[in-house]
């Protein structure tokens, strides 16, 4: 018999504890021995659930209780869980989280304490919740050499852009109802503002390129600037926009790093991915591109993957070797500016000026509207990094005001 704890009876840890009962048959199937949830840290009182007499208040409770071997830290935020998942490591016994904030703050830290311990440190459920993309990458991948990752990493603002695409949903209305959904994050800030995906891409880029990125180096934009007329212009040139974070390895080892609204092609593996639904593609050098997709929040999904490390953790006996990265001093990422790409341009333009336009951009691919205002402009550039495309625009300044600027990728 396996006895666990869970830290916190939030939307994900209830569905840990869901999860442990609705389908034990088959978790004590997969795990070789029965596993169950002894105890439950939330500072809350839950006297009318069946399994009410789990609960603590105190987390010496579950530190020091010798029968409990793997614990699932699903509180969030950075304290006290980075001070929770430290003693419990050091003491002895495995962790496993979805808290995406800790693990790309500290995912380093914790993973080499882990490791001095013989413990695991586990976080499947911190990227796309349900969807296997931490074990894929560092065990069924582990024959390839990763170039690059990129994905729909944040379900509530694929929610909210999907509702803006297909039904032309105001925003507010499209994240209330993620908020009611269960999607967003508490803050929905993190969600809209692009942090929540930053963390995401910084662990998918740790552990495929081996160093810890720090959010704090990733450049980030959210979806609050999006307008419904930038969403015509993607559907005229043929495509949509998706909040993507992505990182790319350069030759020189440096990672390119990013999160951006970005116009994808139709014919892109990601473009058809919506609601609340994550994809994200790897690129290997021997799989070519790999994609993964599924339902990236929600209770249950992300309880799944939890609770899928809890019961791979109750069958090993020391640290996994792959599932680790090392520390960096931040200098690991690239100028995401150098990087060449295509840029889309909405602008108010003075009268008669489109001739300078394609002067100074070159072969440019004007694009349309329906109801288009008069001196209203709206073109795609060609490849250039965005130091030119500043440069450009700065020599176009009195003719030109930009309303908006998305990069097209290509995936
Ligand atoms: N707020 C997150 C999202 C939850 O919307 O994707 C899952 O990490």
């Amino acid at each position: 018999m396996v006895k666990v704890a869970v830290l916190g009876h939030g939307t994900v840890g209830s569905g840990v504890v869901e999860l442990f009962t609705k389908n034990a048959k088959s978790i004590t199937s997969r795990a070789g021995q029965e596993m169950e949830v002894k105890k439950i840290l939330d500072i809350r009182e839950f006297p009318d659930l069946p399994y009410a007499d789990k609960f603590t208040k105190d987390f010496n409770d579950i530190l020091n209780d010798s029968e409990i071997s793997i614990v699932a830290e699903v509180m969030g935020g950075l304290s006290p869980a980075f001070e929770f998942t430290k003693a419990l490591l050091e003491s002895g016994k495995s962790v496993v989280t979805s808290n995406k904030e800790l693990v790309a703050a500290k995912g380093a830290e914790l993973l080499a304490i882990a490791k001095e311990h013989n413990v695991n440190y586990f976080f499947e459920a911190s990227v796309g919740g349900g969807i296997p993309i931490i074990r894929p990458m560092h065990q069924c991948l582990a024959a390839n050499e990763i170039t690059e990752v990129a994905g729909i990493l944040n379900g509530t603002t694929n929610y909210i852009l999907t509702k803006m695409f297909h039904e032309s949903v105001p925003f507010d209305e499209a994240l209330s109802e993620a908020q009611r959904l269960g999607y967003a994050e508490r803050n929905p800030a993190a969600d809209i503002e692009g942090h929540d995906a930053c963390r995401k891409i910084c662990i998918l880029s740790s552990l495929a390129f081996g160093s810890h990125v720090y959010p704090q180096t990733v450049h980030t934009e959210g979806i609050t600037k999006l307008t419904l007329v930038d969403v015509e212009y993607a559907a005229s040139w043929g495509g949509v926009i998706k909040l993507i974070g992505r990182a790319k390895k350069q030759p020189d080892g440096k990672i390119i790093a990013a999160v951006y609204p970005a116009f994808l092609s139709s014919h892109s593996q990601l473009a058809n991915i919506d609601d609340v639904f994550n994809g994200i593609l790897i690129r290997g050098n021997a799989t070519g591109d790999v994609v993964f997709y599924g339902r990236g929040a929600g209770k249950l999904p992300t309880a799944s993957a939890v609770v899928a490390d809890m019961i791979d953790i109750s069958k090993s006996n020391c640290t996994s070797k792959s599932l680790t990265w090392k520390d960096s001093n931040a200098d690991n990422v690239a100028d995401y500016k150098s990087e060449a790409l295509s840029f889309f341009i909405c602008a108010d333009l003075a009268e008669g000026a489109q001739k300078t336009v394609s002067d100074v951009f070159g072969e440019v691919e004007m694009l349309s509207r329906a109801g288009q205002p008069e001196g209203e402009i709206a073109f795609v550039t060609p490849a250039m990094s965005e130091y030119e495309l500043e440069e450009k625009l700065g020599v176009l300044s009195n003719l030109m005001k930009v309303k908006s600027m998305i990069r097209v990728l290509d995936y």
